[in-house]
């Protein structure tokens, strides 16, 4: 059996680890053997970078050095984690991927997205997601979960106006790269969510 990537993106407080963890349910009771992981981080390394950029000890970090270690945790992270599970035949579950790249540092804090696109094809050279579910909702919505959940981390504490353009450039990629995306609205309660994805994995692992 062959394995599949699929990604769960957007912004902050879209409920993308909530339905992760339901697609992980979903997928093992179908029998696949699942692969849960996170960026950026999944690995000790990459979780040690993880924690470099959310946290504050370097708030004010470079847009090349922030990007760099993006980069840097998921090439890690392709080597360690998703290129062994894929070539096992197991199913990826990812909570953001590169999307996530494009998004925030791009449409967020300005850089070129081509520059994104060079390092896309260094670092993973062929390998996209063969699935991208983009959890969409208002950043008003989003930021509201995402700041009763705790402490707002070095992307948490940017403005509106950021995750605005956050939004605006996941929506831009999916438009797009309309075969490998599904937008599902995610302001909706948990439920109705719930079912939206799962529909969507019906339609892909009948
Ligand atoms: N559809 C939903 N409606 C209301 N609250 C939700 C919904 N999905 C998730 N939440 C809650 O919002 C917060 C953020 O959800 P989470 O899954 O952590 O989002 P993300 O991983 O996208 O940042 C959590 O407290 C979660 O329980
Ligand atoms: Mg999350």
């Amino acid at each position: 059996m062959v394995g599949r990537f699929i990604v769960a993106d957007g912004i902050e407080g879209a409920g993308k680890t909530t339905q992760l963890a339901f697609m992980h349910e979903y997928l093992e009771q179908a029998g696949y053997s699942v692969v849960v992981t996170r960026e950026p981080g999944g690995t000790t390394l990459g979780e040690e970078i993880r924690a470099l950029l959310l946290g504050h000890r370097h708030d004010g970090m470079a847009l090349t050095t922030e990007t760099l270690l993006m980069f840097a945790a998921r090439a890690e992270h392709l080597e360690r984690v998703i290129r062994p599970a894929l070539g096992r035949g197991d199913w990826v579950l990812c909570d953001r991927f590169t999307d996530a790249t494009y998004a925030y540092q791009g449409g967020g804090r300005g850089l070129a997205l081509e520059q994104i696109a060079d390092l896309e094809t260094w670092v993973q050279g062929h390998l996209r997601p063969d699935l991208t579910l983009l959890f969409d909702l208002s950043v008003e919505v989003g930021l509201a979960r995402a700041g009763k959940r705790s402490a707002a981390d070095r992307f948490e504490q940017e403005d509106q106006a950021f995750f605005e353009r956050v939004r605006a450039t996941y929506w831009e990629r999916a438009l797009q790269n309309p075969n490998r995306y599904r937008i599902v609205n995610a302001n909706q309660p948990i439920e109705a969510v719930r079912r939206e994805v799962e529909s969507i994995l019906a339609a892909i692992t009948l």
